[in-house]
C-alpha cells in the first residue's frame, strides 16, 4: 500500500545576489538547510526585469565534482567554456552541464536579452557527483524545450514537464549519473497529484507561483518544502484559486564526505587542494 511522505521542513527561499549582480531566491545552501545529499545548491535566477544593455550574468568561473542544471522560464543565457563549447539558452531550455574534472565558463545574458532588455527567470541546480564520478570529461545535455516531454494526467489538470526521471507514465530523455527526479509541475486550482518517490530518496519542492497543499502543509510563492523519508509517494494539491506552478526534485543520497570550496566539491581536503592548484594552474583550460 502506498505510504505518503509528511512534511519535514517548510521555510522562503531568502533573496540573494551573486555572478556580477543577478538576484536570487537561494533555496540553499543557507541558514535553513546547508544542503540535501545529493543536492547542493538550488537558485532561483530572478525573475529580474531587465534595461536595455543592463543585463547580468556570471562572469568566468570554474566547476569541478558535481553537475550544474542550468532551466530557464525566460529570457536568454549564453554558456561558453574553456574546453571550446558554446551555446544559447531559451524559454523551456534545459543544460545538464556533468563538470567533472573541470572547466571553466561563463553564463551570460544572450544577446537579445542584453539589447532589448526583458525578463530573466530560470533555475540552478547543482547535484553531487559521487567519488567514482567526480573526474569523469566534462560532458553537456544541451536539452532544447522541444525534446523535453509534458504528460498530463487524465482530466487535464496537471501538467508534468518531465526534465529527469519519470512523472505520470513519462520518462525524461536526459541521463542521470545517480537516480534524480526533476518535473515542473503545473496544477489547476482543485488539482491533486501524486508521484513516485523511492524511500531512500531525498525530495523537496520549490513553488514558483500559487499555493500548494503539500501532505498537511501549505506552502505559498519560493516556497521550499522537505519532505521526510516516510513514505514511497509524495501528494501534492492545488487549494487555490490560480494555478499551483513548482520544481519536485528527488534524489538518491550518496553518503560520502563533502569537502566544499566555492565552485569545487570533492570527497576531501586534499582533493580540494588539487583542484585550485589545477584550476590556477590551467589544467581546466582557460577561457580567453
Ligand atoms: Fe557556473
Amino acid at each position: 500500500m502506498t505510504e505518503y511522505r509528511s512534511v519535514a521542513r517548510v521555510f522562503t527561499a531568502p533573496e540573494a545576489h551573486d555572478g556580477d549582480g543577478v538576484e536570487l531566491r537561494r533555496a540553499f545552501p543557507g541558514n535553513a538547510l546547508m544542503d540535501l545529499d545529493p543536492f547542493l545548491l538550488l537558485d532561483q535566477m530572478g525573475p529580474m526585469d531587465v534595461a536595455p544593455g543592463k543585463a547580468r550574468g556570471f562572469p568566468p568561473h570554474p566547476h569541478r565534482g558535481f553537475e550544474t542544471v542550468t532551466y530557464l522560464l525566460s529570457g536568454e543565457m549564453q554558456h561558453r567554456d574553456s574546453w571550446g563549447n558554446h551555446g544559447v539558452l531559451r524559454p523551456g531550455d534545459v543544460q545538464w552541464m556533468t563538470a567533472g574534472s573541470g572547466l571553466v565558463h561563463s553564463e551570460l545574458p544572450g544577446e537579445s536579452l542584453v539589447r532589448d532588455g526583458g525578463r530573466l527567470h530560470g533555475f540552478q541546480l547543482w547535484i553531487n557527483l559521487p567519488r567514482r564520478d567526480k573526474m569523469i570529461r566534462p560532458r553537456y545535455q544541451d536539452t532544447t524545450a522541444a525534446r523535453i516531454p509534458v504528460a498530463r494526467n487524465g482530466d487535464g489538470t496537471v501538467a508534468a514537464k518531465v526534465i529527469a526521471g519519470e512523472a505520470l507514465g513519462t520518462k525524461g530523455v536526459i541521463d542521470t549519473r545517480i537516480p534524480i527526479l526533476y518535473v515542473h509541475l503545473t496544477l489547476q486550482p482543485g488539482a491533486e497529484y501524486t508521484q513516485e518517490v523511492p524511500r531512500s530518496e531525498n525530495a523537496f519542492a520549490f513553488v514558483i507561483e500559487g499555493e500548494g497543499r503539500f501532505a498537511n502543509t501549505r506552502a505559498g510563492q519560493y516556497g521550499v518544502v522537505l519532505f521526510d523519508r516516510g513514505g514511497d509517494a509524495v501528494r501534492i494539491s492545488n487549494p487555490g484559486k490560480k494555478p499551483l506552478s513548482l520544481l519536485l526534485i528527488a534524489g538518491e543520497p550518496i553518503g560520502e564526505p563533502v569537502a566544499r570550496y566555492g565552485p569545487f566539491v570533492m570527497n576531501s581536503r586534499d582533493e580540494l587542494q588539487q583542484a585550485v592548484a589545477d584550476f590556477r594552474e590551467g589544467r581546466m583550460g582557460v577561457l580567453a
